[in-house]
């Protein structure tokens, strides 16, 4: 996929990184109904960007960087965009395997791949498979996610290996999500003008720094989140503490 834009740097100058970066790519819809393409047009565009941000996020060193590709509530959209969405992730997933290769990018998923299509299913298994020895950035497609299911899937997890009655802790919860591997979201970014999370990372983003932008995320490059990282770099997160 020919992605057209270069990464703006071959350096990484940031002092202050966010370990984990999530991003809601949200105004795809928009960014195609203003050109009177159907809104699919804008998934592949945004699928495009995906692909820009992911190779700024490697050249700059961001260890974790989450993708928002589809949610729980997603579903309510029209067949033809789910299906879309879907064939999406069962073609072009794997079909990045060099360009993953090239840059050491590893691929994980996160969400109830329960119910996504086979093919679906079978190039995200393929593609984590073939990545997983990769020790770059790690890219995580959030698909099927939603924070509330997450939490609710992670809670039955637990009961059903749970031998006495101990209670339920924050400890079990993060033991049970599903990637107990990947530190809390630090950053999330939204582009598309609105202010919410969506039940994105409801768990993880609990001190998560939050930045929305009205730039589309079709519109998306280096240059866009480098601002966000220089943004990240002047918040001081104190975690519930004070000023030091
Ligand atoms: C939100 O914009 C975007 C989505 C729900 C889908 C995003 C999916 C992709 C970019 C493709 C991902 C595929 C892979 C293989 C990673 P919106 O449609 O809600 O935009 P709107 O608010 O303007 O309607």
């Amino acid at each position: 996929m020919d992605t057209s834009k270069e990464p703006s740097s071959t350096s990484n100058d940031y002092d202050v990184l966010p370990r984990h970066v999530g991003i809601i790519m949200d105004g795809n819809g928009r960014w195609a109904t203003k050109r009177s393409l159907p809104r699919t047009a804008g998934h592949w565009e945004g699928l495009k960007a995906a692909k820009r941000v992911t190779l700024e996020a490697s050249v700059i060193g961001i260890p974790y960087i989450t993708f928002y590709a589809f949610s729980t509530e997603n579903w309510k959209r029209s067949t033809q965009e789910v299906a879309y969405i879907m064939d999406l992730l069962a073609t072009r997933l794997f079909g990045e395997l060099d360009f993953y290769t090239k840059h050491n990018i590893r691929v994980l998923t996160r969400g109830d791949l329960s119910k996504l299509s086979e093919p679906a299913r079978a190039a995200i298994e393929a593609t984590e498979r073939a990545t997983r020895e990769f020790t770059g950035t790690c890219v995580i497609i959030a698909v099927n996610h939603g924070g509330q299911d997450e939490i609710v899937r992670a809670v039955n997890r637990w009961l059903a290996v749970r031998t006495s009655q101990e209670p339920c802790t924050l400890e079990t919860i993060r033991t049970y999500c599903d990637l107990p591997q990947v530190p809390p979201v630090d950053l999330i970014v939204r582009p598309g003008c609105e202010k919410r999370l969506s039940n994105f990372l409801l768990w993880d983003s609990a001190y998560a720094e939050l930045i929305f932008y009205d730039t589309l995320w079709p519109d998306w490059g280096p240059k866009h989140l480098r601002l966000a990282l220089d943004e990240y770099a002047k918040r001081a997160r104190r975690f519930g503490g004070v000023p030091t």
